[in-house]
């Protein structure tokens, strides 16, 4: 079975590449890797860390493109590159905008279509904007969904899918790879005994007074606990940068860098009291760490790790986000509950059960 497997951005890869790993110690797979280009160094990186090279490399990333400029860019290539590559089955994953391009050409020109990480949903289609959008449309041309949990797999039961198979989210599989118990870094030593808290902020739908807002919560978090030190990887839209530097000129415990290594990530997440974000990987490697998710978004469609008690949600609100973390973080019974690691995304052989259903599927 030739496999093409398509991965954009930087998390498609931290959850894909594990996945290509497995599926390459197959004979009966002939798989070719597609990256898109959407995302620059922050990807790279991690097909360096896995030691992948791609068979098909673009370079799609436009510094501020529209979604239409980005998505007729994407649409084009997939168009030529489905020509070449001539696979029996398209692999992708999640909801970004590469994902949703290769999922319609591949449909377009009547190629099997498998989704890892299928029938995740928050029923808003603006939020997460647009990738809850991108979700659905690309479950309702997949002919293969891995849903990573059971309440994924409801959602594609109750949308009318019927090969629906749940597998455990592969980001699992990825923290394998990258925890070091001897990890040391000088990111860490700057945090000199203080609590670290890590910070990432990128969803499009909070770019702005949103995000503003909630920063400024983050602000008022540090300069009323001097024993927390927050780390705050930014994300290289310039939209996030502008507004990351301005909230935070002054405060002395935050160190603002560069996105860190996924080796880099996992081992300082492991490491830290607790993270606020808007991301949706976070959630799920947070919660199997036991490091609480303080969630700056109005919705997630992580809901299992929520019920669980791992992930609170406070919204983009500063007085909220303030008093929310605040009020959890002073709290010990509060923060013990929310610091219990789950397995409600997965154990960590997501990948070996992907392999053996597309095997089977042959
Ligand atoms: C994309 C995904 C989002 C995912 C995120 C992971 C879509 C619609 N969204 O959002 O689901 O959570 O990746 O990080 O696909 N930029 C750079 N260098 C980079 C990447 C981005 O400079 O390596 C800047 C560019 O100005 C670019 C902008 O950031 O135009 C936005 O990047 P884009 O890939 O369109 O969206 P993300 O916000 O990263
Ligand atoms: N991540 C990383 N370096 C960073 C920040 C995040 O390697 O500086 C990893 C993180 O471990 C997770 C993924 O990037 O696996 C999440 O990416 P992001 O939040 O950009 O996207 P989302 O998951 O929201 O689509």
């Amino acid at each position: 079975m030739r496999i093409l497997a398509v991965i954009g951005t930087r998390p498609e890869a931290i959850k894909m590449l594990p996945l290509i790993i497995e599926l390459k110690k197959h004979p009966s797979f002939d798989v070719f890797v597609c990256s898109t280009g959407q995302h620059t160094d922050m990807l790279n990186g991690v097909f360096e860390y896995f030691n992948i090279e791609p068979d098909y490399r673009f370079c799609a990333m436009r510094k501020e493109q529209s979604l239409s400029e980005l998505t007729i860019r994407l649409l084009r290539y997939f168009d030529e590159i489905l020509e070449d590559a001539n696979p029996d089955t398209v692999l992708v994953h999640g909801d970004t905008t590469s994902a949703f391009c290769a999922s319609l050409s591949a449909f377009y020109k009547g190629i099997k279509i498998a989704h890892v990480e299928a029938g995740l949903r928050t029923f808003n289609k603006s939020s997460p904007f647009p990738e809850e959008f991108n979700r659905v449309a690309i479950d309702t041309v997949a002919d293969i969904c891995l849903a990573p949990t059971e309440e994924a797999k409801c959602n594609l039961y109750k949308e009318g899918k019927s090969v629906v198979f749940t597998t455990g989210n592969t980001v699992i599989d990825s923290l394998n790879y990258t925890l070091d118990r001897g990890y040391s870094s000088p990111v860490l030593d700057d945090a000199n005994g203080r609590k670290i808290v890590l910070l990432t902020m990128h969803r499009r739908e909070n770019l702005g007074d949103r995000m503003r807002s909630a920063l400024l919560g983050v602000r008022d978090i540090l300069l009323l606990r001097d024993d927390l030190f927050c780390i705050f990887p930014c994300h290289p839209n310039p939209a996030v940068r502008e507004v990351a530097e301005d909230c935070f000129a002054d405060i002395k415990n935050i160190k603002i860098c560069e996105p860190l290594s996924i080796y880099d990530f996992h081992n300082i997440l492991s490491r830290s009291l607790a993270v606020l974000t808007d991301s949706g990987g976070i959630q799920e490697e947070a919660s199997f760490l036991g490091v609480p998710v303080f969630l700056l978004r109005d919705t997630t469609e992580r809901k299992e790790g929520e019920q669980n008690g791992n992930i609170a949600l406070l919204g983009t609100d500063g007085r909220a986000v303030r008093d929310g973390f605040l009020s959890t973080v002073s709290d010990t019974e509060k923060l013990s509950k929310m610091s219990k690691p789950s397995l409600v995304f997965g154990n960590g052989d997501a990948c070996e059960k992907i392999a053996k259903i597309l095997l089977s599927s042959k």
